[in-house]
Order: structure tokens, then sequence, then C-alpha cells
């Protein structure tokens, strides 16, 4: 199977089983977490009501989190039909097709969160070209191919093996992001919940969100000063 139809197939099988639960895009609360509050504090500061856009909103929990904030004006696009069905602010749209009949700067943000992986990297930056067209900052928050490189060098200083990347995913090329500020995420939760977590006896019964990754969350949110071991980053830029 062509690796399009693996990737649609599995995002229409996870918006089957969740719907508009926040845990179909990821079931990892803390990275969610993080990831909306990286948002936040990316949003720019201006007078007036921003104008933002949601490429590949998923279930729309970002989008619905945006909007209760009176000053936003959020909309996502989505591929998958059954995510967008329930959803007001949540518009069925292929990415690319949408983006190229907007305006250029119809918007003050566009971000995407875990969505250029699901595309080849000629679609991923064709994708990010239009976003910096039609926006006047964005960010993503992505996977990179390097980072996980990183996180399976602690695993086999660990004596563990690699962590595969789903077949589904295209990690982006750190050169994508050419010309944007970055930062990664959950550096310390990730070496605890990627790679030590599989020192436990039996770590196919620590799942998400348990016991184990609440203390893993609350060790590294008192720690933020790390290298990079997490293949996820931010990346953010003011389009000229
Ligand atoms: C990992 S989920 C992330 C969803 C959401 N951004 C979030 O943070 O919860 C990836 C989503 O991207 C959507 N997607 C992938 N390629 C797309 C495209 N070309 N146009 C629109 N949506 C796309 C998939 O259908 C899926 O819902």
């Amino acid at each position: 199977m062509s690796f399009n139809q693996s990737n649609r197939d599995f995002w229409k099988q996870r918006a089957t089983q969740w719907g508009d639960d926040a845990n179909g895009s990821w079931q990892d609360d803390y990275m969610r977490e993080l990831e909306m509050e990286a948002l936040w504090q990316l949003l720019p500061c201006r007078e007036g009501s921003l104008a933002v856009l949601d490429v590949g909103a998923g279930p729309g929990h970002m989008v619905d989190e945006l909007n209760g904030d009176p000053q936003v004006r959020c909309t996502g696009i989505e591929r998958e039909l059954i995510w967008t069905l329930d959803h007001k602010q949540v518009y069925q749209h292929e990415a690319l097709p949408f983006l190229q009949v907007c305006e250029d700067n119809t918007y003050d943000l566009a971000y995407c969160v875990r969505v250029l992986i699901n595309m080849p990297h000629s679609e991923q930056r064709a994708v990010l070209k239009e976003m910096c067209r039609v926006a006047k900052r964005v960010v993503c928050i992505e996977e990179v191919a390097g980072g996980r490189k990183r996180l399976n060098g602690v695993r086999t200083a660990l004596g563990l093996p690699p962590l595969q990347a789903q077949e589904f995913n295209k990690p982006c090329k750190q050169s994508l992001f050419k010309g944007f500020e970055t930062e990664s995420l959950g550096d310390l939760y990730y070496l605890l919940t990627r790679a030590a977590r599989d020192l436990i006896d039996d770590p196919s019964t620590i799942g998400y969100n348990g016991r184990y990754h609440l203390q893993a969350s609350a060790l590294d949110e008192s720690y933020r000063l790390m290298t990079p071991i997490s293949p996820i980053r931010v990346f953010w830029k003011d389009t000229p």
C-alpha cells in the first residue's frame, strides 16, 4: 500500500474510534499540553482580533481552546471528513488546494501540529511555503528526523533497542525549517517515557497518562534546561 493511502487509513481509523476526543490525535496528555502552551506563547501580541488558521486540525481541540480567547478567531482545515462533521470551526479541506487559493497575509498566524509528517517531503515543502505566504507568523510543531536519532542514542547507551518511526510518518528534514527559530519540547519527559521507562520490569503495563507519566511530567516541568533529546521541535517565523 502507498504511503499516502496507509497514512489516510490510519487517521480515518483514529477519527472513527475517537470522534472529537483529543486523544484521537495523540494519547499523550502532557505532550499535547506542551504543544498548546507553546502555541499560546507564540500567539502574536497585537491590538484587535487575531485571525488564526489550524492546518490539519484533527479533532479540533486546539481550535476550541484558542477560540476560548475572545480576541482569537481560529478556523481549522482537516482532510478527514469524520473529524469535521460535528465541528463548527473545522472544515474539510486538503491543505494544499485550500492554501493555494488564499490571499497573501490572510491570517495573523497559521500553525500545524504533527501534520507535515503525514506528507511526502516535496508536499511538506509546498505546504510550508504556502503557509508562509498566507500568514504573518507561522508555527509548526513537528517531528524531525535527526531528533529520533538522538533519542535512540540515549536508548543505545541504556542497552535498549532503537524505537522505529511509524511507517505512516515522514519526519521532517531539519533543513525544511531554514530561517525558523526553534526549540525542543519535553526533553526530560521524552527521556523518562521513551527510554528510562523500558528499564522497568514490565513496561507494557505503563501505557499513557498513568502514575509513571505524571511523575515524569512533574520532573520535566521542573527541568527545562537540557540539550535536545526529544525529536519534537517547535519552529516559528515572522514572514517578510
Ligand atoms: C497527528 S494528527 C494532528 C491533528 C491536530 N493537528 C492535533 O494536534 O491534534 C494529523 C492530522 O493531519 C491531517 N492531515 C494530514 N495531511 C493533511 C492534509 N494534506 N490536509 C489536511 N489535513 C491533513 C490528518 O487527517 C490528521 O487529522
